[in-house]
């Protein structure tokens, strides 16, 4: 059975190591952290492997699944260069989702084969995340035959695979923290002005809630283009004028908002073809004219 050691072992590297060993596709061997203990520990939590205290006490292993923190990815390749025990049938993976398996570069060099898995996760509890990892999306690039051997593993514990786009997968990991992380701020944005209109925040979350479920539901059952309502879904130039107005006049990062997404919702609506096309240009042309007065 082929075989792989664990570079970094934490939260991400504790729950895909022991999937992996448990799913009997690929046999644990070593486990490098920074201390002992938790090498240790976390050879307690996958159920086996050998922890390490050096990349010299490393022996050859079909796979080296670096689990580092990501400034730390750089160090620990050319760490495993000096360690002699690559060959062109050893894989080399990393699992962050900004960096590039590029950065593995300095093993490529040395003849291994080199990629990168992203599961698409928040992996807080490393005991909870094996029991739901299943079904977790997982981004992949890399080389060929390494991507052929972590699709089938990541796909062995219940991951799903797809491909990225190497040469742009800052701009793809940008995408998940738009819709997760910058989904939560603009709700902030919007609960702001509910309350400058007098709404407090518990009686705006209530009111929201339906109109958020019922747009994400819609979303995923109908696209962006089709889930789209409002102003400009109808192209009303007089709604988007007053609004914009009023904006203006109460937080410009609010403003700054309203006019970035509407010139990304303009799209979806020429996509939707409900308003009219002069109603749109209308919408545009207010989108991209600076605030009255600002310099
Ligand atoms: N957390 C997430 O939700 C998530 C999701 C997707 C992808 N990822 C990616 O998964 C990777 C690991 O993230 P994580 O959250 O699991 O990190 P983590 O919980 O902070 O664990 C990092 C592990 O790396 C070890 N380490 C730190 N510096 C090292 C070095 N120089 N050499 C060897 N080992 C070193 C640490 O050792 P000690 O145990 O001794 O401190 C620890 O075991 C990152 O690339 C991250 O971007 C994370």
């Amino acid at each position: 059975m082929k075989t792989f050691s664990i570079i970094g072992c934490g939260a991400v590297g504790k729950t895909v190591g022991r999937l992996l060993q448990q799913s009997g596709a690929v046999q644990v061997q070593d486990i490098l952290t920074r201390s002992a203990a938790s090498a240790q520990a976390a050879a307690g939590f996958i159920g086996a492997g050998r922890p390490v205290a050096g990349f010299d006490q490393l022996a050859r292993a079909d796979l080296y699944l670096v689990a580092s923190p990501d400034d730390a990815i750089a160090a620990c390749a050319r760490a495993l260069c000096r360690a002699d025990l690559l060959d062109p049938d050893t894989t080399v993976c990393h699992l962050s989702g900004s960096l590039g398996s590029d950065l593995l570069y300095p093993v490529k060099e040395l003849g291994a084969q080199v990629a990168s898995v992203h599961p698409v996760k928040s992996f807080a509890d490393p005991a909870v995340c094996v029991g739901d990892f299943a079904g977790t999306w997982c981004g992949i690039e890399g080389d060929p035959q390494a991507r052929e051997f972590l699709a089938e593993l990541f796909g062995a514990i219940g991951g799903r695979v797809f491909p990225i786009d190497p040469r742009f997968k800052t701009v793809y990991h940008a995408g998940s923290v738009l819709v997760c992380n910058y989904l939560t701020a603009l709700m902030e944005a919007g609960l702001r002005a509910f309350h400058k209109g007098g709404v407090p925040r518990d009686t705006a979350l209530s009111v929201m809630e339906p109109l958020v479920r019922g747009t994400v539901d819609n979303i995923f059952r109908a696209g962006t283009a089709r889930a789209l309502t409002g102003p400009i879904a109808r192209g009303d130039a007089g709604v988007v004028e007053r609004q914009l107005d009023a904006l203006d006049g109460f937080d410009a990062d609010l403003a700054l908002i309203y006019r970035a997404l509407g010139r990304v919702a303009v799209e979806l609506s020429r996509e939707r073809g409900q308003a009219s096309a002069p109603g749109l240009a209308a919408i545009e042309e207010l989108l991209a004219a600076r605030k009255a007065g600002a310099s």
